[in-house]
């Protein structure tokens, strides 16, 4: 019994010694505000390991003065506690004075790197994202409105390049967040914020909406996909281009099934009688890497699963099931896979 409380004391901090590579492993990885790749996040970053520098010092500061004055205390219980005046000031220097200028110096700190990571050097490129519930709205803008390229939930972006972001919302507020390469911006309905990144290695990152918007916030991400200059321009040529022509016999009945379903009300496939605004556009639907909004892959059984019953996969989301026939939902899975 007696050996019990000493058993547990050792325990403590084997537990949390085990727990802290797992929380630390945690933020090195694929969506992670500690593994910056690019000039905004690095900065970010930065303030943070700072901030963490400043606080271990005073906390080593404050247990040490703890750690004095117990040991004097146990020392010499007949010496003289400090004066009325004395301990006043020292209450007054260290529990108001020094705390209060290092959180002035902070919130001075946050305000200036709030502004750097907030505007951009010249873009060059501008991207519109718009908020949806619960999906992102992407367009590529262009000063020719017929070179503008519109897509959903993935994004790319040229590496080592200034990239503008002009935020909006449609229906509530959301939150974009690429923690890898900047912080987070609100999305407003009725007004445009801006932010930038610039990724200095290709790469794939995650984002995700960082404000609560309702029953599938949890599923509302998106991927960034950086690419070499001349990777992305080729990528946003073949963006351009309208949609892939069906040759096979499948692709073609899958066009057939998708013009005459429901779809069409929602969705645009350029190059087709599909013209809905409400979706996501679906011109290169096959080249895109997830679906639903980065809630999952975008392979054969999840899109089969996400056409036939899309409540199921994500609920309270505004797509509705289509019911068809399982040849008829192949074709459409095999010519909604063709649009590269
Ligand atoms: Cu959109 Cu949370």
């Amino acid at each position: 019994m007696s050996s019990r409380p000493g058993t547990q004391r050792s325990r403590m901090p084997v537990g949390m010694t085990c727990a802290l590579p797992l929380l630390l492993g945690a933020c090195s990885g694929y969506q992670s505000a500690l593994n910056p790749q690019g000039s905004p996040a690095e900065a970010v970053s930065l303030f943070f390991w700072v901030m963490v520098a400043v606080a271990c010092v005073i906390v080593i500061f404050v247990v040490s003065l703890l750690l004095i004055g117990t040991t004097r205390a146990r020392n010499a219980p007949q010496a003289r506690p400090l004066s009325y005046a004395h301990s006043r000031n020292l209450v007054l220097l260290a529990g108001v004075v020094i705390p209060a200028m290092v959180l002035l110096t902070f919130v001075a700190s946050s305000a200036s790197l709030d502004r750097r990571t907030a505007t951009d050097p010249e873009p060059a490129l501008t991207i519109e994202v718009v908020g949806r519930q619960w999906w992102w709205e992407v367009h590529y803008l262009d000063e020719h409105d017929n070179r503008i390229v519109t897509t959903a939930n993935e994004i790319h972006i040229p590496t080592g390049l200034p990239v503008r972001f002009h935020l909006k919302s449609i229906d509530v507020i959301h939150s974009f967040w690429v923690p890898n390469l900047n912080g987070k911006t609100d999305l407003i309905p009725d007004r445009t914020n801006t932010s930038w990144v610039q990724a200095e290695r290709e790469g794939v990152y995650r984002g995700q909406c960082a404000e609560f918007c309702g029953a599938q916030h949890a599923r509302m991400a998106f991927v960034v996909v950086a690419h070499s200059p001349p990777d992305f321009e080729r990528w946003l040529a073949g963006q351009r281009a309208p949609s892939a022509v069906p040759t096979e016999p499948s692709t073609l009945r899958g066009q057939q099934v998708f013009l005459a379903s429901q779809c069409v009300m929602c969705h645009t496939i350029r190059g087709t009688t599909a013209a809905g605004r409400v979706a996501p556009d679906l011109t290169h639907f096959g080249s895109r890497r997830t679906i639903a909004a980065a809630s999952t892959p975008n392979t054969r059984g999840h899109l089969a699963g996400w056409i036939s019953d899309p409540q199921s996969v994500k609920p309270g989301n505004f797509m509705p099931p289509t019911k068809l026939p399982g040849e008829d939902l192949e074709a459409l899975v095999d010519y909604l896979h063709s649009l590269q």
